[in-house]
């Protein structure tokens, strides 16, 4: 298949588009997840493919205002002033050791993305938004989630919430409220051997 070196979209391929509906977006109602949509999410990551069926990954997550309160403080300022008003925050972690023979397990942070995928994707089914976050202080977020360092790699933390007007943030804030755009397929795809980025 020859790559459109052009396009950041492929027009002949077509996606289902709940790949294209999936973005990040900062101003949150605070209105509360139902347990039921609650427990979708983690359903669905909970059938993510990993290493030897492993599942190295450990969603912490803070539903009430005092955990997220506490969350909220491993957070850099530029996230926490949107995060705040999410209703559920969380922090993925992945076991660094196999729990069957506690050799490194090197694949513990690709599963544990694809966990991540699979809540973005279902909080999308039931009209909710992911965001992930790398801006956190991960020694802050090690003390307050009381985590042991040499047992699990803090990856990110994840606001998820009903998405609503703009308005509630701060004028710079909003101006990124709108889905990102991507690179063009030859730049992430290669056939056959290595290609370095032009
Ligand atoms: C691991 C990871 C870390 C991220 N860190 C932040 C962050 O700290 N703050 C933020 O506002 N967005 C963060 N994002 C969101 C990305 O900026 C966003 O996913 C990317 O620009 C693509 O946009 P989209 O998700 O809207 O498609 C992060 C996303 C990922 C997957």
């Amino acid at each position: 298949m020859a790559l459109d070196y052009r396009n950041s979209r492929t027009p002949e391929a077509e996606v289902d588009s709940m790949f294209i509906d999936r973005w990040s977006p900062r101003a949150f109602s605070d209105k509360p997840l139902t347990d039921c949509q609650l427990a979708g999410l983690f359903e669905a990551a909970r059938w993510a493919p990993s290493c030897y069926n492993e599942q190295p990954w450990l969603f912490i997550y803070a539903i009430k205002p005092k955990d997220r309160e506490r969350f909220l403080e491993a957070l850099v300022p530029g996230n926490q002033v949107w995060a705040r008003r999410a209703p559920v925050l969380m922090f993925a972690l992945a076991r660094r050791r196999f729990q069957s023979n506690d050799k490194d397990n090197r694949h513990a942070a690709f599963d544990t993305g694809a966990a991540w995928m699979s809540i973005a994707l279902q909080a999308r089914r039931l009209g909710l938004h992911a965001h992930a976050m790398a801006g956190f202080s991960r020694q802050k977020a090690y003390k307050i989630l009381n985590v042991p360092e040499n047992d699990y790699d803090i990856l990110a933390a994840i606001a998820v919430g009903q998405r609503c007007e703009p308005s509630v943030l701060s004028k710079e804030v909003a101006a990124q409220e709108k889905p990102n755009q991507r690179q063009p397929l030859v730049n992430v795809f290669a056939e056959g051997q290595f290609k370095k980025l032009v």
